[in-house]
């Protein structure tokens, strides 16, 4: 197995060491920055001994290390800035998503595709008509990372582990993310039946700025500890062919109403990538709310080169 990273800043590298620890293969690490990519897998192999993992690790700035790789994950990019508007990074990241997608058009045709880069609806679907490839192929890491990060709030409101937590988050990854209370379970009973309304609201709420809270502390980057851990268990469940369903970025053709756009949806992911997309039972308020987030996402598509 072979899994490519783009992009060695702090998500990929991250993400690296993430999937190394879990032993899932080879990993060729690249980044436009010279020595970047080549430093950080030389520092990550140093730690092989001592961690206990023994697959090879690569990286270099020259984009053709992806060749044939089983597993493509990108996260070249930027990170939003102070200032920056979220058209110039949408204009910046896509010119960057557009040139890497042509390399793994040409490179890596048989490769499973996961967009990091954000703004990561749209980059996902830039992703996908990019590359041409089946849209089973191509999925963004973004609902995962959401309801991870729902999941440690409600715990810690609850004062329960984290682990006995299973949320449910679907819609864009922004601002027009839908925590789904009557979806979320504790031990299989619903979420509704621990949590007032009000209550639900403000943790939701806590949610959706997650990102932004971080980004405002950290003062240069964003979050990369949890977006991580959120890309190694999707490129697990995927190299391993668990089956397992998890939140993440999928083009939709038709499921819950909506059609092309990319947008989080509980998905059955394996070794065919995308095996599933899930069609959850919604309240027509919650259907409100997905059809209005996936407004949001069509309505900046046309700002993409596509
Ligand atoms: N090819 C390869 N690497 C590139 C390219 C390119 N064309 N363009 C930029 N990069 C690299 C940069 O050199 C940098 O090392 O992408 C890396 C991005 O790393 P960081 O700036 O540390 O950003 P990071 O925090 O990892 O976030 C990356 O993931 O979560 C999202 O919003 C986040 O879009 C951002 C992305």
């Amino acid at each position: 197995m072979k899994i490519s990273i783009i992009g060695a800043g702090n998500v990929g590298a991250l993400s690296a060491m993430r999937i190394a620890q879990y032993n899932l293969g080879d990993i060729f690490l690249v980044d436009i920055a010279k020595g970047l990519a080549r430093g950080k897998s030389l520092d990550l192999a140093d730690a092989q001994a001592v961690l206990g993992f023994d697959y090879n690790i690569q990286g270099s700035d020259d984009i053709s290390s992806i060749k044939d790789s089983d597993i493509v994950v990108i996260t070249a990019g930027l990170a939003r800035k102070p200032g920056m508007t979220r058209e110039e990074l949408l204009a910046k990241n896509s010119q960057i998503l557009k040139d890497v997608c042509v390399n793994i058009k040409e490179l890596a045709s048989q490769a499973i595709v996961m967009v990091v880069t954000n703004p990561l609806d749209l980059m996902t679907y830039l992703a996908l008509k990019t590359t041409g490839f089946a849209r089973n192929k191509v999925l963004g890491m973004g609902s995962s990372l959401d309801s991870s990060r729902l999941a440690n709030l409600i715990a810690r409101e609850l004062k329960l582990p984290a682990t006995s937590v299973e949320t449910m988050v679907i819609g864009a990854h922004g601002e027009g993310m839908l925590p789904l209370a009557r979806h979320t379970k504790i031990k299989g009973v619903s979420l509704e039946e621990f949590l007032s309304d009000e209550k639900m609201e403000g943790l939701t709420k806590g949610t959706i700025g997650r990102g932004a809270e971080i980004v405002a502390l950290l003062g240069s980057g964003s979050a990369f500890f949890a977006p991580s851990a959120a890309v190694a268990q999707m490129v697990k469940i995927i190299a391993k062919d668990e089956k397992k369903i998890i939140g993440a970025c999928a083009y939709l053709d038709g499921e819950y109403g909506i059609k092309d756009i990319c947008i989080g949806v509980p998905c059955r992911l394996g070794r065919a990538g995308i095996e599933k997309i899930i069609e959850l039972d919604l309240t027509d308020k919650e259907k409100k709310e997905l059809m209005h987030s996936a407004d949001s996402i069509r309505n900046l598509l046309k700002q993409l080169p596509v």
